[in-house]
């Protein structure tokens, strides 16, 4: 089995300011770092520090070579990375405050991938593989189409929820992963109570396996026959970037090793625990060996 995470690479411009910026306000920022991220690139290196031999396809631009020789220091593969000099790569705005993050994208490079790319990838694939992707990248709806016409276990991180996720074939997806707010959108209801969210889920997609983050309310696991609690690991955050990206390597790798579901969820909430405790996105998950 290999896994092929076919997502997106932003540089993070991250600013730390005093508070969140207000319409018509104009603010210095405290401190500014430029990081690699996106979640994708988040999620190739979370799944590789946790053991993974992982596949990261996408594209970058012309800037983009860093990307590819960050993600080979991990030993994630880049046969599959694109690197386009007419495209700029993918970037995030990123305001910090308090731990919590604020994030406006540009999707630049990741929202030119096209069929061919696709196509060209998933031919050295089958159905031994596990196909990873986020709602980062152009083309999802055929990418899950291909992936599942192979026969490839699809796992699916909704995150950054929108409308175009209802266009995909979601009933081609094997795993959904979400947080609470990805959830209720993915659920189709608008409640934030997390026992409702979780009858909704059920409802709605009987025959999925789903994994929700609830923040300080730990985390499930949701299939058919039973929903599974995993508790919050409590630290001091500093900032909770890539801490769902985190989650979900840890997550998936456990899984993939062994599918023990219990396992994977409280080795995915050690993960983010040490993630939300340093600053930056890639750059704070954790090696297996610090959990
Ligand atoms: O999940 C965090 C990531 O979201 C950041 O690295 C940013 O690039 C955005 O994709």
């Amino acid at each position: 089995m290999r896994v092929l995470n076919f997502g997106s690479l932003n540089y993070d411009h991250v600013y730390e300011v005093d508070h969140f910026t207000q319409p018509k306000e104009t603010q210095s920022s405290l401190s500014y770092i430029r990081n690699f991220g996106g979640k994708g690139l988040n999620q190739s290196i979370a799944l590789a520090k946790a053991g993974l031999s992982v596949f990261h396809a996408g594209k970058v631009g012309n800037d983009g070579q860093d990307f590819i020789d960050y993600l080979n220091r991990y030993h994630v593969d880049t046969k599959y990375l694109v690197k386009d000099d007419g495209q700029a790569t993918g970037h995030a705005i990123i305001e910090i405050c308090d731990s919590q993050n604020r994030i406006i994208l540009h999707g630049g490079a990741n929202q030119d991938i096209g069929k061919q790319q696709i196509d060209e990838t998933l031919a050295d694939f089958s159905n031994k593989d596990v196909l990873l992707v986020q709602n980062e990248i152009s083309n999802m709806a055929y990418l899950i189409d291909k992936a599942h016409e192979k026969g490839m276990f699809i796992a699916f991180n909704t995150a950054p929820m929108n409308e175009k996720v209802f266009s995909y074939p979601l009933e081609k997806v094997d795993l959904f992963i979400v947080n609470e707010i990805e959830g209720a959108g993915l659920a189709g209801i608008d409640s934030d109570d997390l026992g409702t969210i979780i009858e909704a889920l059920k409802k709605k997609y009987p025959d999925k396996k789903i994994v929700l983050t609830a923040g300080e309310l730990g985390s499930y696991y949701i299939d058919a026959s039973q929903v599974i609690h995993q508790d919050i690991y409590k630290v001091e955050a500093v900032d909770t970037t890539a801490a769902g990206d985190t989650f979900t390597g840890y997550f998936l790798a456990s899984y993939l090793h062994d599918g023990d579901v219990k396992k994977a969820l409280d080795r995915a909430a050690k993960a983010s625990s040490i993630t939300v405790q340093g600053r930056g996105a890639a750059q704070s998950i954790p090696e297996a060996d610090q959990l």
